[in-house]
């Protein structure tokens, strides 16, 4: 038992460390209303967030941030600064996953917060306005990584068709960016998935009628092994509880 307490002091150890948690500029504004109809979906690939878990407790986030999706899932803590108009006070900080991108936009001249190499979140009204008051409009913030903590296990919604396997990977804890996915049927090897769009991952290799285990990887190194995640007769549309989590 002693020893196991140690593995599991060092093993979490290791993957505080791995994420990047100094504080940083940025700068926030929102989207959307306060029921977060807006939020909803997105360029992670995700899709009903109050289904998934993540509420209204989420982010869209500049190019600088976004790192073409590979950043989808990452958690934030953010708090206003440095705006005594603005910010509320005592409002403390909001923890997000980012679940969705904030474009650029080169044709405007002004008010181009998403636009590179700036580092903007574009959060839901419902998270802004927990820190500042809804007519600020934009607010200088500070923010850092922030290890995610989600309830139950990794979720694999599988989606495609026979010849095109795709898994959106959502509620994900600890770093909470998927940067490497394996997927194994019961009758293949391990098959390296390459990513599609957001959390959405994919391969071409035929996988109907197999019982499918997945290695996980974030963005800190930390892998889990999810065996059997999905029995033999998984279906198209169905999602499936890996049954633990980072
Ligand atoms: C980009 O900015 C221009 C100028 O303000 C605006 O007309 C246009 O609708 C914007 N494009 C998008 C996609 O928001």
């Amino acid at each position: 038992m002693a020893v196991y307490k140690v593995f599991l002091i060092l093993a979490m150890t290791v993957v505080v460390s791995a994420i990047d948690s100094k504080w940083y500029d940025a700068r926030a504004t929102f989207y959307g209303d306060m029921g977060g109809g807006a939020t909803m979906k997105g360029a992670c690939g995700y899709g009903n967030l109050f289904k998934q878990g993540y509420g209204l407790a989420t982010t869209a986030l500049s190019t600088a941030l976004f790192n073409d999706g590979l950043t989808c899932g990452a958690c934030f803590e953010i708090f206003c600064t440095n705006d005594p108009k603005w910010c509320i006070p005592k409002a403390g900080s909001i923890i997000v996953t980012a679940t969705n991108f904030c474009p650029p936009n080169y044709t405007k001249t002004k008010d181009v917060w998403c636009n590179p190499p700036q580092k903007h979140f574009d959060l839901s009204m419902r998270m802004f306005t927990k820190i500042a008051y809804y007519k600020a409009g934009v607010i200088p913030v500070r923010y850092r990584r922030v290890l995610c903590s989600k309830l139950g296990g990794v979720k694999f919604e599988i989606k495609g068709n026979p010849y095109w396997t795709l898994v959106l990977i959502y509620n994900v804890g600890g770093a909470g960016d998927v940067n490497a996915v394996n997927i194994k049927g019961s009758k293949t090897q391990w098959i390296a998935m390459t990513r599609n769009w957001g959390q959405n991952w994919q391969t071409g290799i035929v996988l109907t009628g197999q019982s499918l285990s997945f290695q996980v990887t974030l963005s800190d190194k930390a892998m889990i092994e999810f065996d059997n995640a999905a029995p033999a007769g998984w279906q198209f549309g169905q999602t499936y509880d890996g049954g633990k989590n980072f």
